[in-house]
Parts: C-alpha cells; structure tokens; sequence
C-alpha cells in the first residue's frame, strides 16, 4: 500500500497524516480548511484532488473530524466517500462519532461493495505527534488485517475489538468516559490542594508516584496546568461530544449512570461559560474563578 488519502487535517489528522508521510506513504489530505491544508502540504502531502477521486487513487482513506455532521458530510454527501467506495479501497473513520453513525456508515459502504472499519483513537495530540496512539477498531477483520500496517505507521498498539463495527467506537467511549471523570477529579483536587496552600509542583511529583496518579493527571497538569496555557489538545466541546454519546448508550442500555449525568451536565455549563473551544483542562481555571468568586451567585451543577 502506497497511497493514503486522510481526510480532517485538524489537531489529530495533521500529526497522524505527517506519520503516514514520514513512513514512506504518499498521502492525499483533504480539509474544509484552508491553513489546516497549507500545513499539510508544507510537510510534503499533496492537496486539491477531489474527495470523490480519492477513492480511484488511495489504497486506504481515514477520517478524523469533529463531529457527526462532519462525518456525514464526508460519507453521505454530494461527492462524498459512500458514493464513491469501492473494494479497491479501504475507508477507515478514526473520529469519534457516534456507535449508530458507524453501523450506518458500514451498511451503506457494504451495499456499495466497499470496505470500512470505525478505529478511533486515544493517546491525544502527543500521541499523534509520537507515534505511539492507541486504535480501537471494530469491523472485519480481514479488512483490519489489511490496513494495520498502516495503522502501525501512526501508533504503537492497534487493537481489534471484535467484527461488530461499533464495538470500538463504544470501548473509545469508555475511555473518554473516564477522561471525563479524571480531568474534572483533577480539576478539583488541585484547586482545594492550592487554597490549602500546597505546592502544586510538589503535590504532582507526589501523587504521580501514588494511588492518585493517572495518565490524565499527568496531561492535564504537565501540559496545561503548570503552564497555564490551555490551547489545545482535545477541546472541551470534543469531550462533551463524546460525553453525551455515552450518556445516549446509558439509555439505549437502561444504565442509570446518575454522577455521569452530572458530570456531563456539569462541563455544559463550563461550555456555557465560553470555555468550550480550549483544552478540557480549562475547567481547572473554572473552578479555581468560581471559587475566588461570589459562590452563591453563581452555583456549579
Ligand atoms: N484532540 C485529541 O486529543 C483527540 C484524541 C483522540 C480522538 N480525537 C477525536 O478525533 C477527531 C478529530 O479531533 P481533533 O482534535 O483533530 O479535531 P479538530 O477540530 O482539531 O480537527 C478536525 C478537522 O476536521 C476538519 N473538518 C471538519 N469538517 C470537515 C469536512 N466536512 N471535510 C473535511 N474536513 C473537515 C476541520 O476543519 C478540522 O481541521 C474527533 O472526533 C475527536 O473526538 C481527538
């Protein structure tokens, strides 16, 4: 395999694309935006084939795009990938998009006669950057077997959940689920430790050796925190994205997931508050404003 095409060059896709380039790969990107796309042809991708080429020229195409609409777009729309597919190419979405948008998308290629499988992806930006992402696929696994040494070229490990296409979509779920509850634990921690006139430096060499480390701790605190420079990274909106999906599954399931619903309900409002399109450590801030602020005029969920 050769040519790849990569479609959402934003914050995952352009890192990820510059691997498949770095390996060897030719690689043609396509984004809405235009900067996004400069950037990629100045790491040496080629740009300004149609979409609906793509799939004539590329062995293998992944998606990386914010959100369902997004991705809707780019399979079902005018020129969009569905209408193109073929066997001779695979279609690989790594966005994190709902589990009923994914079965949708592979019935639809299915009866196309083309390829898909849905592998998003956990590991962050600097996983993008270093290679060492983690996909969480799900679909057929002659087709997984196919693509996975280009997945490898992006990653360190690439895992098949099962033939279900959603089955990886909703393991990446439980993942951001989680995401969700350190980042917010994080956020409230450091911010009692800091009023209780703890070192913060201090207080991460200790805890990252103890019981209360954890990988999102360390991002958060390293990277955003102790800087105190919340550019993204995964944005806000994007966790609360993934967040409602999993509050959908709960329902679709009948699991009452009751501190779940408040978290969720409780980073809407940091999205209220305008915080939405910066890194999901930005509640930090929140907290520590809210609470050097008047508390009763203002309450938290
Ligand atoms: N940022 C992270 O740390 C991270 C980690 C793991 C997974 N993800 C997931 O990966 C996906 C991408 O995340 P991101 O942080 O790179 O988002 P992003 O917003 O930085 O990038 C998305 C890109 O898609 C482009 N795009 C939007 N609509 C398009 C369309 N119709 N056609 C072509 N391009 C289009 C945007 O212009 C943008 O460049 C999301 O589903 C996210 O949940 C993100």
């Amino acid at each position: 395999m050769k040519k790849i095409g990569f479609i959402g060059l934003g914050n995952m896709g352009l890192p990820m694309s510059a691997n498949l380039l770095k390996a060897g790969y030719i690689v043609y990107g396509s984004d809405i935006n235009e900067k996004a796309e400069d950037a990629f042809q100045k790491l040496g991708g080629k740009i300004s084939t149609p979409v609906e080429e793509l799939t004539g020229i590329c062995e293998v195409i992944f998606t990386s795009l914010p959100s369902n609409k997004a991705a809707e777009s780019v399979y079902f729309g005018k020129h969009g990938l569905i209408e193109q597919s073929s066997n001779k190419c695979i279609l690989i979405d790594t966005s994190t998009i709902s589990p009923e948008l994914h079965q949708k998308i592979e019935k639809a290629i299915e009866e196309n006669g083309g390829q898909f499988i849905a592998a998003p992806v956990s590991g962050g930006v600097v996983g993008a950057v270093n290679k060492t992402l983690t996909f969480m696929a799900g679909g057929s696994k002659t087709v997984f077997d196919q693509a996975f040494p280009v997945m490898e070229a992006m990653g360190e490990n690439i895992f098949h959940i099962s033939e279900k296409v959603d089955s990886g979509t909703i393991t990446k779920l439980m993942n951001n689920l989680l995401i969700g509850y350190y980042t917010w634990g994080v956020a409230e921690a450091l911010t009692l430790a800091e009023k209780s006139g703890l070192d913060l430096k201090q207080l991460f060499e200790v805890l990252n050796v103890s019981y209360g480390q954890s990988r999102i701790y360390e991002r958060n605190y390293e990277s955003f925190i102790a800087k105190d420079d919340y550019n993204p990274g995964f944005t806000l909106k994007l966790l609360i994205k993934d967040l409602q999906f999993a509050m959908e599954l709960s329902e679709q399931q009948q699991v009452e997931l009751p501190i779940s619903k408040t978290l969720l309900a409780n980073y809407q409002k940091a999205d209220a508050k305008g915080y939405g399109d910066l890194d999901m450590s930005i509640v930090y801030k929140m907290i520590q404003e809210h609470n050097n602020t008047n508390k009763e005029e203002e309450r938290l969920v």
